[in-house]
């Protein structure tokens, strides 16, 4: 532990520059991506209707609590590796690589999520300039399309997925990571492209599209309450990327005070244009009509304003990128931090002598996102994201519990308020999240997780740094 917190630079290592606003509008970069931008529209259309607007609020709480957590344990091993660090230095090696493991979905998976939506996107703006992509090249293996004729097939592979994700990884291989300044820039079209959405589509809000708000359920988990809360577990996928502002704890001016600011600021911001977006878009579209690839820009078509399409289209796209940058690049620096403690193979932390950047892993990475990419549709993984994700914080929260009664004197420069209220709060509100989402999703969950516990039996224990010191 004392090793880590000194390799965290916690003497003094890196400069205490980022105050809250900057802390905001880091978190509010990671978070805003394919969730709203894709997945609201067909949750709405799917699981909740309009009443998708309860179910932005429902995820907001499971964040607010959990992002609490994150932030303890953030500020108390501020370095690569997000919770899985804090998880081996804190927990032991074999919680470390399930949690590791597990975010294997948070990452990788979401940004597979993401290039899916990308794709979405992209294809739609083409289409808008003549340039219409052969359908079955641009949806998931086997799932149907329409092609020219009029006659149906089958999907074979989303090749803007595909080539997104390789383009991302070639660049992060030279290592070109986002810069602050970039990152500020796109965080502001986002926001503007949502804001615009909203001040325009406003008028057009047709009362009746909310009529019934919560439709009649037709079976378990498709509208109704409990349409409602398999819909919260399902966009709580638009919410994950705010523990991004826990891994910057080392370099906030203020920790104490401007963590939780940092967390909450963002989950804040993201609320509240989550619940305007889900009801301006519910109000201005008949929900059925929003299980599509770029349900926003359907909305913008349907009240007739072309050149904002084109720019919400635009803001998307460009949003959606470094979305996928940095969840791709958080998942080269885990696997870095796993491989230097023996639980991953060494080509996993091997640095590219001019580059220096965790080459050999980013480019094995971007091979398997590009083809989960190409082939997986979006719907089941979200869905697994999700998930994973959950599961991920409530490791997390309980492991703070665990540690405020094993070791209560460790400095905390931050410390989550109400213990143990808040943590059990989050565990319980996570796992409502994840009670709401579909058998299949927890299955493919089981099934991931028992693969980990395999490759760990059988590589990680082995080779583990910690086990040969101890031998
Ligand atoms: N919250 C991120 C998104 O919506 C993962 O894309």
């Amino acid at each position: 532990m004392a090793d880590l917190q000194k390799e965290g630079g916690l003497d003094g290592g890196l400069k205490r520059t980022l105050g809250p606003i900057n802390l905001i509008s880091l978190g509010v970069g990671a978070i805003i991506g394919a969730g709203i931008f894709v997945i609201t529209g067909q949750a709405a259309a799917q699981y909740a209707g309009p009443a998708i607007t309860i179910s932005f609020i429902l995820a907001a709480f499971a964040c607010a609590f959990a992002g609490l957590c994150y932030a303890e344990f953030a500020a108390l091993l501020p370095i690569s590796g997000s919770a899985y660090t804090y998880a081996y230095a804190t927990l032991g090696e074999l919680v470390a690589w399930i949690i590791g493991w597990d975010l294997i979905i948070e990452y990788a998976l979401s940004a597979a999520t993401v290039a899916v939506g990308w794709s979405g996107y992209v294809v739609s703006f083409l289409r808008d300039f003549g340039i219409v992509m052969p359908p079955q090249f641009t949806a998931s293996f086997g799932q149907p399309v329409t092609l020219a004729d009029g006659t149906t097939a089958a999907g074979l592979l989303n090749v803007p997925a595909v080539l997104i994700i390789l383009a991302l990884s070639l660049l992060l291989v030279v290592g070109v990571s986002e810069s602050a300044s970039v990152n500020g820039i796109i965080v502001v079209v986002k926001v503007a492209v949502i804001v615009a959405f909203l001040v325009f589509g406003a008028s057009y809000i047709d009362t009746a599209n909310w009529t019934p708000f919560i439709p009649e359920p037709v079976e378990p988990g498709r509208y109704g309450y409990f349409g409602i809360l398999r819909a919260a577990g399902v966009i709580f996928f638009a919410y994950i990327g705010f523990d991004a502002v826990s891994t910057a704890a080392q370099e906030a001016k203020n920790p104490q005070r401007d963590m939780p600011i940092g967390i909450l600021g963002s989950l804040v911001v993201c609320t509240v244009l989550y619940i305007l977006v889900a009801l301006v878009l519910t109000g201005i579209v008949d929900y059925r009509q929003l299980g599509v690839p770029d349900p926003i820009a359907v909305g913008v078509d349907a009240i007739g304003l072309g050149w904002l399409t084109f720019i919400v289209k635009i803001g998307a796209i460009a949003g959606l990128t470094s979305v996928m940058l940095v969840t791709l690049y958080g998942q080269t620096r885990i696997f870095y931090t796993m491989s230097r403690d023996g639980l991953l193979p060494p080509l996993f932390s091997a640095i590219h002598p001019r580059f220096k950047t965790p080459y050999l892993s980013t480019m094995l990475l971007g091979l398997f996102v590009s083809v989960v990419a190409g082939l997986v549709p979006l719907g089941i993984l979200g869905e697994l994201v999700s998930i994973g994700t959950l599961f991920a914080f409530i490791v997390v929260s309980a492991g703070v519990l665990f540690l405020r009664y094993r070791q209560p004197d460790l400095p905390r420069p931050f410390r989550c308020p109400l213990v143990p209220w808040v943590p059990l709060a989050s565990i319980v509100a996570c796992l409502a999240l994840m009670s709401g989402l579909p058998a299949d999703t927890w299955l493919r969950l089981f099934a991931w997780l028992g693969l980990g516990l395999l490759v760990y039996f059988v590589y990680g224990r082995v080779h583990s740094k910690l086990q040969s010191r101890r031998a």
